[in-house]
């Protein structure tokens, strides 16, 4: 009983909170008990400029780094864990770029390379966009775009894919698919498309995988952009 008093005064405090337009990535959220502070950082316009951990930098992590077996909480291979921003900091050192492991790791040769082989080698983008979040300081920062989404101009190219390589590609890859997926082309992305399971996963549909397995959900505007896509007949466009 005194926990469900408990929580209702939680809900009642939150709904209050809410009413005052307190931005929702401020307040605690209770996942499996246990609770998870996310980051007391006001949200601010993105500015093109900026690499901003919530919406870059952590989704290329989990996505490619944090799978079962490897640095997620439970595996933490070489104790590393790289499923939060308080541990991804730890393989950081904002007052010496190039050097953080986190970086580092990314240029070495054979086995010292992260992703391992068969993962491909992170991108010449992924690699820049990565260390000047460093340069930057390596703040736990965040950001929400108040611009309309566009669902009228979306194609494979620059709609889709940016966004499967960011949050998916880690674990769908052609070198090594999780599940036997291959998200990395439009020819492979296309039989997701057509038998719904792409859509299926990423809006966490009953029957579903919910889709990305190791971070939060897709933005609305993903969402809504890849929908559209599929919903146009998925061009290779
Ligand atoms: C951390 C690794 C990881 C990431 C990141 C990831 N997946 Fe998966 N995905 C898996 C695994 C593992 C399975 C098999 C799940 C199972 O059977 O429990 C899977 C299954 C799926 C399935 C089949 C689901 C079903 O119920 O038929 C689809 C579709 C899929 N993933 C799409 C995606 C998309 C799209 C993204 C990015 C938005 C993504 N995945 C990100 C690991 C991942």
């Amino acid at each position: 009983m005194k926990y469900i008093g408990l929580v209702c005064s939680m809900i009642l405090f939150l709904s209050c909170l809410n009413d005052k337009n307190t931005p929702l990535a401020n307040l605690p959220i209770t996942v499996d008990s246990t609770t998870v502070i996310i980051p007391s950082v006001p949200a601010v316009n993105c500015s093109p400029d900026t690499v901003y951990f919530q919406q870059s930098v952590l989704p290329l992590i989990t996505s490619n780094c944090a799978m079962s077996g490897c640095h997620d909480a439970i595996s933490h291979k070489e104790g590393v864990n790289l499923t939060d921003y308080t541990n991804i900091r730890k393989e950081v050192s904002a007052s010496n770029p190039t050097s953080s492991e986190l970086y580092k790791c990314l240029n070495e040769t054979g086995d010292e390379r992260m992703p391992p082989a068969p993962s491909a080698e992170f991108s010449l983008t992924q690699k820049s966009l990565l260390l000047k979040w460093i340069q930057q300081g390596a703040k736990n920062n965040t950001c929400s775009n108040t611009a309309t989404c566009d669902t009228v101009n979306v194609t494979f190219s620059a709609s889709v894919l940016p966004v499967l390589k960011t949050y998916c590609v880690g674990c769908h890859s052609s070198a090594s698919p999780s599940a036997g997926i291959d998200l990395s082309t439009y020819a492979a992305v296309k039989v997701y498309a057509a038998n719904g399971r792409l859509m299926g996963s990423i809006t966490h549909a009953i029957g579903y995988k919910p889709m990305p397995s190791s971070t939060s959900k897709l933005g609305a505007c993903e969402i809504n952009q890849i929908k559209a896509w599929v919903t146009k007949g998925t061009l290779n466009n």
